[in-house]
């Protein structure tokens, strides 16, 4: 079965600089490789969760410039059910910069949100239908806090199951975290949205206990190589790490995020579709780029199926 997945989001045009080593402040330092493409968290988990076998509907904002001209022709080509694309006159498209480097193939992003963050409430409700209509809302925070507070209360009100992906970090109300069903923080994110340091896998529980307090009824606190911590109120499980090659993680959380309101659109378990999300996450990351990253649902599922330490109990 192939659920609807709604995602709002941020669009960003995506300058990456392969390094060997990231450069010093003051320093210039020559790239082994470089690569411009769509990126952009929104942009990026609709894209997994098309691949993740959902019917999308993307809703995004740009600027009224050869970016948002780039983004349009990107999004329209990409195979979405449909795109809701607002123009912003005032500010230009959202754009990251992007260092990727090391054995890890860690990165290093400044975000300019530009038209991201210009979402209006008039936007916002011109997006009700498509928000009622979806099985699941998926937003992150690269836009503009009262849009996306305005989407998930649509989102609600229609009984639409609502993932709030706190990435990048801003300061959330415990208001708002109590209107989400599913939450993804990172451990970094989950650190700043509890105050517990998160070293170890019973820190990440002792931060899920804090966030079900604040609200949030189910919470997957992704770990990076320890792999995820999966926390309801009833059950608190591990989700492995699947073994990759790291080329490029940019937009590994990202994978993460689309896969898994895929899978729970389509109707598998939390626990299914978050290990079904580790394993696509863990293809992305062994590919260049953002959304230009995400594998399919077959490779994917293949990942999983190689490892069957990993299947649910
Ligand atoms: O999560 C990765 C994304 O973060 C990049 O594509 C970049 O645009 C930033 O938003
Ligand atoms: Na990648």
């Amino acid at each position: 079965m192939k659920g609807k997945v709604c995602v709002f989001g941020s669009f960003n045009l995506d300058v990456v600089a392969g390094m060997t080593r990231f450069p010093l402040p003051g320093e210039s330092l020559i790239a082994q490789h470089s690569m411009m493409g769509p990126g952009g968290k929104g942009a990026n988990q609709a894209t997994a969760a098309l691949r993740a076998g959902a019917r999308v509907h993307y809703i995004g904002k740009v600027g009224n410039d050869d970016f948002g001209t780039f983004a349009r022709r990107h999004l329209e080509k990409t195979g979405f059910d449909a795109i809701t694309l607002f123009t912003c006159k005032e500010k230009p498209t959202g754009n990251a910069l992007i260092y990727v480097a090391g054995n890890d193939a860690e990165n290093m992003i400044s975000v300019y949100p530009g038209a991201n963050l210009t979402v209006s409430a008039a936007e916002v409700t011109r997006c009700q239908p498509t928000v009622a209509a979806a099985d699941i809302l998926l937003v992150q925070l690269e836009n503009n806090l009262s849009a996306i507070t305005r989407m998930i209360d649509n989102a609600r009100a229609a009984n639409t199951f609502v993932i709030l992906n706190p990435a990048p970090f801003q300061k959330i109300s415990d208001r708002l975290l109590a209107k989400v069903d599913l939450l993804t923080p990172n451990s970094t994110e989950a650190t700043l949205l509890t105050g517990v340091t998160i070293t170890d896998i019973s820190c990440a529980q002792r931060a899920a206990e804090i966030l079900h307090r604040k609200g949030a009824r189910q919470v997957i606190i992704t770990l990076g190589t320890a792999g995820a911590l999966l926390s309801t109120e009833n059950q608190q499980l591990r989700i492995p790490l699947f073994p990759a090659t790291p080329q490029d993680t940019t937009g590994a959380g990202d994978a993460f995020n689309g896969a898994l309101a895929a899978r729970l659109a389509a109707g598998e378990s939390l626990e299914q579709a978050a290990l079904f999300a580790a394993a696509f996450a863990s293809v992305c990351v062994e590919r260049a780029g953002a959304a230009h990253s995400m594998p399919s649902y077959a490779e994917a599922l293949s990942r999983l199926h190689a490892h069957p330490e990993c299947q649910p109990n």
